[in-house]
């Protein structure tokens, strides 16, 4: 059969000999009944990481990153494995002239680093074609990159290697795993083409069913309504890791249920892993896997006395001022007093299913995850590149003066005529942002400068980093606009008074970069003697 020469079967070998999360695997809790799983196995997964190797530190919280994915995934347990649902490698923008060498290098950084960590499956998602089929065939001349998609196929035999499918023998468990997307998302992609995404996983479920697969995960980039109707057209798959499709930051939503079907994802821009527990007996289990979100039940519960608790404080606070409702404060004290106390007791232990079953964990990277240092190092050398790489590159149209406009003219071009007004700005942060990334080596980072600096990529701006002399941190000219005019006329006319709320948070404190963004408390901030709010 055809299929069976798409149908690799491999044993994963891992090479942590020790399991530091004993604690949190389900040997640990014991469930007192009958049963107790004989097989037990850990897929790590990634949905939607877009590109990202690491948060750029812009927000109050940042998350994510290759070096603290690398931590939580070498403290697994031995029998564990990585898979990728799709879109991991390029930004959701694409790339351009400017940036196409800088975002490859980091196409091939995120490969070595999934390869590094054992990745065993990777779909094929339109974005991970950003640079057709051809590179993703340079990244398995590297080394194993094991795309896999029962739809997506190279076409004209050029292409990468997609499996159809695979069989991944993790912790003594056949799991079985395909990928899928929509087929209008890689139509026009040369070197490959998707066909009817149903009828092939469907296909491919059976053959891997039929090769004594226990458990069937389905990769998948698409929508939240697509996932669903593909487990009620496909009713054998267990689990669905999904890629929602939008790499816009969000934490990952709860996992939902589809008959016998979970559907799961992770977020996006790698600021979260997901971790799929899988506990089996030593059969094959014949019916669906019970879902275990024990604790996540739990959590819901607290967050809801805590919400409680929070509105019934509120009533009390509303009410105080008014005698006549004395007794109705002291009755909701006392009901207060008796949920505090509730909240106060541990939370009773919880008990897996004494059936086999999956269990799913989003895992936050944040600052409490070590990073890996290997994984650091590979960064770092990726970062020491990029100067090499970048410094000179530039699209010169994008700096061009318009005709009759002022240009960028550089911060220190403002002294001698504002003093005042220099010497507040010098001690705001926005003096310090060029600073920020040659303290983290970023500044050659051309996904980092735009933010960073006065006027990049602006008519009458500058184009390459190398000419960024002048132009460094965030300046007068970012809000007032260029002042080439105005430095030769002093005339108030001349300039733009205001910074509106417009520029500020459509270009810089944008979400994703500026998560506390409040226009007037920022203002507030960044004005002061010599460029003073009211002054009139
Ligand atoms: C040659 C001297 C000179 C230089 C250089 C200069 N200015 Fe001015 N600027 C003035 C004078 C004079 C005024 C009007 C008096 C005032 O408001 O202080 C003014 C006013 C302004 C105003 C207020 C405009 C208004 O509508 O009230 C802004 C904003 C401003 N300057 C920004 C800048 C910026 C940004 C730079 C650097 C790119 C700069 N200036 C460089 C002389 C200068
Ligand atoms: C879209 C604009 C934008 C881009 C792109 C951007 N930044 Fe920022 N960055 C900001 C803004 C705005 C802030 C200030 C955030 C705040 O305080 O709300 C900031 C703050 C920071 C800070 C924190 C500085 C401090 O004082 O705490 C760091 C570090 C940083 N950025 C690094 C980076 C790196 C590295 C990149 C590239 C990977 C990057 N930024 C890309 C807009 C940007
Ligand atoms: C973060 C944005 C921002 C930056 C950076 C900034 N300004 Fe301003 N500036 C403002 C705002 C907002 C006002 C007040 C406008 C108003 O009153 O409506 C202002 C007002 C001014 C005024 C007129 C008011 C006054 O007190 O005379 C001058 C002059 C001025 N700025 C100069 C500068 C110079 C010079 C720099 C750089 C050293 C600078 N500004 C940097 C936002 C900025």
């Amino acid at each position: 059969m055809l299929l069976l020469r798409y149908l690799a079967v491999l044993t994963v070998v891992t090479t942590t000999a020790h399991c530091r999360n004993a604690e949190s695997g389900p040997s640990a809790r014991g469930n007192g009944g009958g049963w107790a799983p004989a097989r037990v196995a850990e897929v790590y997964f990634t949905t939607e990481v877009a590109g990202y190797i690491e948060p750029c530190g812009c927000t109050t919280k940042p998350l994510g990153g290759l070096p603290r994915l690398a931590t939580v995934i070498r403290r697994g347990i031995e029998a564990r494995t990585l898979v990728d649902a799709g879109h991991l490698l390029f930004p959701p923008k694409g790339v351009d002239d400017v940036t196409r060498e800088q975002h490859l290098l980091k196409a091939g950084l995120l490969a070595r680093a999934y390869r590094r960590l054992g990745v065993t499956a990777m779909n094929v998602a339109a974005a991970d074609l950003t640079e057709g089929a051809s590179l993703l065939k340079r990244l398995q001349h590297q080394g194993a990159t094991p795309f896999v998609s029962a739809n997506v196929r190279p076409v004209g035999g050029h292409g990468p290697e997609v499996a159809r499918s695979f069989i991944r023998n993790v912790g003594a468990i056949k799991i079985g795993i395909t990928g899928v997307t929509t087929p209008e998302s890689v139509s026009g992609v040369e070197g490959m083409t998707a066909i009817e995404y149903a009828p092939a996983v469907t296909v491919e479920t059976r053959a891997l069913r039929d090769s004594g697969a226990d458990v069937i995960v389905v990769l998948a980039h698409m929508s939240e309504l697509a996932a669903r109707e593909l487990a009620e057209i496909v009713p054998d798959i267990d689990i669905v890791l999904r890629a929602p499709g939008t790499s816009v930051e969000s934490a990952p939503k709860p996992p939902i249920q589809v008959g016998r079907t979970v559907i799961a994802e992770a977020g996006s821009q790698g600021q979260h892993v997901g971790r799929v527990t899988i506990a089996l007996g030593s059969e094959r289990p014949t019916g669906p896997l019970v879902l275990d979100d024990g604790d996540r039940t739990i959590r819901r519960k607290r967050a809801l006395l805590k919400r409680k608790i929070r509105a019934f404080r509120t009533e009390v606070q509303a009410w105080q001022s008014d005698p006549a409702k004395a007794a109705a404060v002291r009755a909701k004290k006392s009901i207060i007093a008796r949920l505090e106390a509730r909240l106060a007791e541990p939370a009773p232990p919880t008990r897996p299913p004494d059936k086999p079953y999956l269990r799913v964990d989003q895992i936050p990277l944040d600052d409490e995850v070590p990073a890996d240092p290997d994984l650091s190092a590979a960064l770092k050398s990726y970062y020491s590149r990029l100067r090499a790489m970048n410094a000179d590159k530039g699209d010169p149209t994008r700096c061009r003066p318009v005709e009759g406009q002022p240009t960028y003219v550089g911060t220190k071009a403002c002294v001698e005529c504002h003093a005042e007004a220099y010497a507040f700005w010098k001690k705001t942060k926005h003096a310090l942002a060029w600073e920020t990334l040659e303290a983290g080596s970023k500044q050659y980072d051309l996904t980092c400068v735009g933010c960073h600096v006065v006027g990049y990529q602006k008519p009458g701006g500058f184009c390459r980093i190398k000419d960024v002399s002048g132009f460094e941190d965030v300046g007068c000219e970012n809000c007032h606009g260029p002042g080439s005019k105005h430095i030769t006329d002093g005339d108030p006319s001349s300039i733009v008074l205001q910074a509106t709320v417009g520029t500020c948070a459509n270009e810089c404190h944008v979400p994703e970069h500026s998560d506390a963004f409040d226009f007037p408390k920022y203002l507030r901030m960044v004005t002061g003697p010599g460029h003073a709010l009211d002054k009139d």
